[in-house]
Order: C-alpha cells, then sequence, then structure tokens
C-alpha cells in the first residue's frame, strides 16, 4: 500500500487542511509529524467547519486512527481544548482513534511566555512568530531539558524535569525581567493535566510499524510550509522545526523507505505570514485584490497576510528539498479576472541571473525577480471539476507552472468544498 506524505511547498497556508481532508479519507491512519499549534487548518466537510490546530485532520472521520508523532511539539492544554470544542462540534475523539507519542516533547506555558517576551524585545529584529512556544519547546528539546509525554505518568520524574528546565529557564527570565518558574504551580498544573493526556500516550512508532505491516495507508500530515524549515526556509525567519517531507519519517519513527508519494501544496500565487524575505511580493492593488479574493487572514493568529505573485523560483527548490512527487495546486479561482498574471522565473542579484534563493541574508535581500507575464482569464474557474471546465489560458497558466518548478500537478483544487478538485494521479495509487 502506498503511503503519502503531505506538505506545504511555499511559506504555509497553501490550503492543505481541504487537501489532507480529502485525502485521509482514503487513509487508514494520519500523522502529524512536525510543528505544534502553531498551524492552521480548516476543514469544511458538508457545509460544516471545522479549525484544527493540533489534531490531525483525520479526526473529523469516523473511522480513521489520528496520530499525533515524536515529531510535534505538544502544549496538553491546548490539546484538550481543541479535544473538547470537537467534540461539541459531535466529533468523536477517544484513545481508540487518536494517540500521541510518548516521546512528544509537551509545550509549556514558559515557552510562550519566552517566545511573547523575546518577540516583544525593543532593539531585536521580530521574527513574526505565532507566539505559542514553538520556539522555545523545540530547544528544550535538542537541549535535553524538555518534558516529554512518558514523563506525565511519574511524579518523581516530573520533579526531576522540573528542576532542570528551572535551571535554564530562570537565568533567560531575570535576563528578560520575567518572574521566575513558580515550581509548584507547574508542577500542579502538570499533575492536574497528565491523567487527561496519558490515555492516548503509546509508542507510536511500533502502532505505525504494525499498521504498516497490516497494509494501511498511511497519510503523513505536514503543517506550515517548506519555506519556513528550520534547514531550508529562510533562516532564521522560520519555524523551529524541520517540515520537509524527510522529516515524516523522523517526526514519526519510520524509516524514510515507508515514504512512496510526497504531495506538494502549492497555492497559485505565494503568501506570507510573519517577518522575513519574499522576494515576489506585492504592495500594490493587485497584491490587495489577492488578499481580498483570497481570504489571506491566517487562521491561528488573524493576521494578514502578505501576497504576491507566484514564485517558481522557491517552489522549484522546493519540490527539490522535500522530494515531491507531484503538487496540489490550489485557488486557482483567486486569480481570475486578472487581465495579466505574473510569475517570477528569476532572481536578478546585482546584475546576476539566479535560478534559486541564495542562503545568506544580505543577498536575498538583494534579489530582485524577474517576472514571466501570462495572459489572465475573465471566466470564473471557482468548483471546475475537470480540465474541460477552465478557460484556456489558465490551463496554459497551470501547464506553465508545471514547466518551471519540474514537477507535475496531480491534483488541483478550485473551491474549499472537497468535491471541487480536478484529479490527475492518485497520490495513494499502488
Ligand atoms: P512559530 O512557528 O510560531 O515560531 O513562527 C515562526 C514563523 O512561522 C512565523 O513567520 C510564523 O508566521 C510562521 N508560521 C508558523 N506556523 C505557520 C502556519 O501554520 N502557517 C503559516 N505560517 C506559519
Amino acid at each position: 500500500m502506498a503511503n503519502v506524505v503531505v506538505v506545504g511547498a511555499q511559506w504555509g497556508d497553501e490550503g492543505k487542511g481541504k487537501i489532507v481532508d480529502w485525502l485521509s479519507e482514503r487513509a487508514d491512519v494520519i500523522a502529524r509529524f512536525q510543528g505544534g499549534h502553531n498551524a492552521g487548518h480548516t476543514l469544511v466537510i458538508d457545509g460544516k467547519v471545522y479549525k484544527l490546530s493540533l489534531l490531525p485532520s483525520g479526526i473529523v472521520r469516523g473511522g480513521k486512527l489520528s496520530v499525533i508523532g515524536n515529531g510535534v511539539v505538544l502544549d496538553p492544554w491546548h490539546l484538550i481544548t481543541e479535544i473538547e470544542k470537537l467534540r461539541g462540534q459531535g466529533v468523536d475523539i477517544t484513545p481508540e482513534n487518536l494517540m500521541i507519542a510518548e516521546n512528544a516533547s509537551l509545550i509549556l506555558p514558559v515557552h510562550g511566555e519566552l517566545d511573547r517576551a523575546r518577540e516583544g524585545q525593543t532593539g531585536v529584529a521580530k521574527i513574526g512568530t505565532t507566539g505559542r512556544g514553538i520556539g522555545p519547546a523545540y530547544e528544550d528539546k535538542v537541549g535535553r531539558r524538555a518534558i516529554r509525554v512518558a514523563d506525565l505518568a511519574d511524579a518523581a520524574t516530573l520533579e526531576t524535569r522540573v528542576d532542570r528546565l528551572m535551571g535554564h529557564h530562570d537565568a533567560l527570565r531575570r535576563g528578560l525581567g520575567i518572574e521566575p518558574i513558580d515550581r509548584a504551580a507547574l508542577l500542579e498544573a502538570l499533575a492536574a493535566i497528565a491523567p487527561q493526556v496519558l490515555p492516548y500516550a503509546k509508542p507510536v512508532w511500533k502502532v505505525l510499524t504494525e499498521a504498516r505491516k497490516a497494509g494501511k495507508r498511511i497519510l503523513f500530515e505536514g503543517a506550515q510550509g517548506a519555506l519556513l524549515d528550520v534547514d531550508f526556509g529562510t533562516y532564521p525567519y522560520v519555524t523551529s522545526s524541520n517540515v520537509i517531507a524527510g522529516q515524516a519519517a523522523t517526526g514519526t519513527g519510520l524509516g524514510p523507505t515507508a515514504i512512496d508519494f510526497v504531495l506538494g501544496i502549492v497555492k497559485a500565487y505565494t503568501t506570507r505570514v510573519g517577518e522575513g524575505p519574499f522576494p515576489a511580493e506585492l504592495f500594490d492593488a493587485d497584491g490587495d485584490r489577492l488578499g481580498e479574493r483570497g481570504h489571506e487572514f491566517g487562521t491561528v493568529t488573524g493576521r494578514k497576510r502578505r501576497c504576491g505573485w507566484f514564485d517558481a523560483v522557491l517552489v522549484r527548490q522546493t519540490c527539490a528539498t522535500s522530494g515531491v512527487s507531484g503538487i496540489a495546486l490550489t485557488k486557482l479561482d483567486v486569480l481570475d479576472g486578472f487581465p495579466v498574471l505574473k510569475i517570477c522565473v528569476g532572481y536578478d542579484l546585482d546584475g546576476v541571473r539566479l535560478d534559486y534563493l541564495p542562503t545568506a541574508a544580505d543577498q536575498q535581500a538583494r534579489c530582485t525577480p524577474i517576472y514571466e507575464e501570462m495572459e489572465g482569464w475573465s471566466e470564473n474557474t471557482a468548483g471546475a471539476r475537470s480540465w474541460a471546465d477552465l478557460p484556456g489560458a489558465a490551463i496554459k497558466y497551470v501547464r506553465r507552472i508545471e514547466e518551471l518548478i519540474q514537477c507535475p500537478v496531480a491534483m488541483l483544487s478550485t473551491s474549499p468544498e472537497r468535491d471541487d478538485t480536478i484529479l490527475v494521479t492518485d497520490p495513494f495509487a499502488d
């Protein structure tokens, strides 16, 4: 059976939620492998809107196993709130259909406090984080002082872990003018949340290995986008995890041979939330129009997204670093009515043409986009369900994108409704 990884191939917000939902109907297991509740996935099923941040999208469908892998940083209080909210919408969530890796690291209130304090520091360039404590939680994970899900089961272990954590954090907090950690209150809060989280804790690597042996189809659900990857993104304006497809293996405990198809989700134009380089960004009426037509406001923070033309250079790059087998192109209909469309096909760096985004920050800042113009279309493409429903100019635009990014379109999504999808290649096909 084929297993599929879905990753965002831009800066996140590519419309992964709908595609993952579309695929999760056909999968047996849906696994998150990185990030945390900084993600925002909106699913529209039979007109009902579900907003997920931490839980895998498969949770809203009956008969599926949803898994939160070790690569995720987990805020246990947020987890329980999100579970309760979905239950309120009639979604059934039990330890039978939700499993959390015992070795996943926790996000604690101290992480959010540190994240927000750093972002608020004067004289230091902001990253524009979601303020959810993601970065500090990953720092503690690699710094070997994180509290992990399994630690919640033993009071003595928790005390040792909290002491180690305090040794590091209190020094930082002093420097930032934040009160020291209240040890007793933190231990009490952890003891109170532990019985609500522990029923879901499992050796996920083992569960997934057995599922794989039993021929189950696994869908690995990425969050954020490859340009926010801590290694291959626009560092330091990135998130603190590896977002690219290889992380699906390390973030769940299955080897890379478990991955058969990588689906990159690509929006027909470009958006970004937060700070950082964005060569094809628009500051004019075209940019405003993309934002309005595309409803480009963050699901998690409500922030207005920055908008720009499609950047083929960046997507070619992310298709390479994630080994994308095919892309799902979303939100083509947002481009309806533009008389002329531009695609970024290269960068000019001090008079030299580049076909990739350089790594050095000063060079990134000096890169100016080289555009190719294409004829737009006036017809409405929203809701198209076959190529025949699309105007010729829209088909040409899609074909040109395929050529430029050197990767085929596997799916085309033409509205938030799950059935408004044109399938070219089935990622789950053996
Ligand atoms: P953090 O993940 O909260 O540390 O934020 C780091 C950067 O990643 C910021 O620019 C955020 O706006 C961005 N980011 C984090 N999660 C998402 C997401 O789900 N979609 C889009 N951008 C995100």
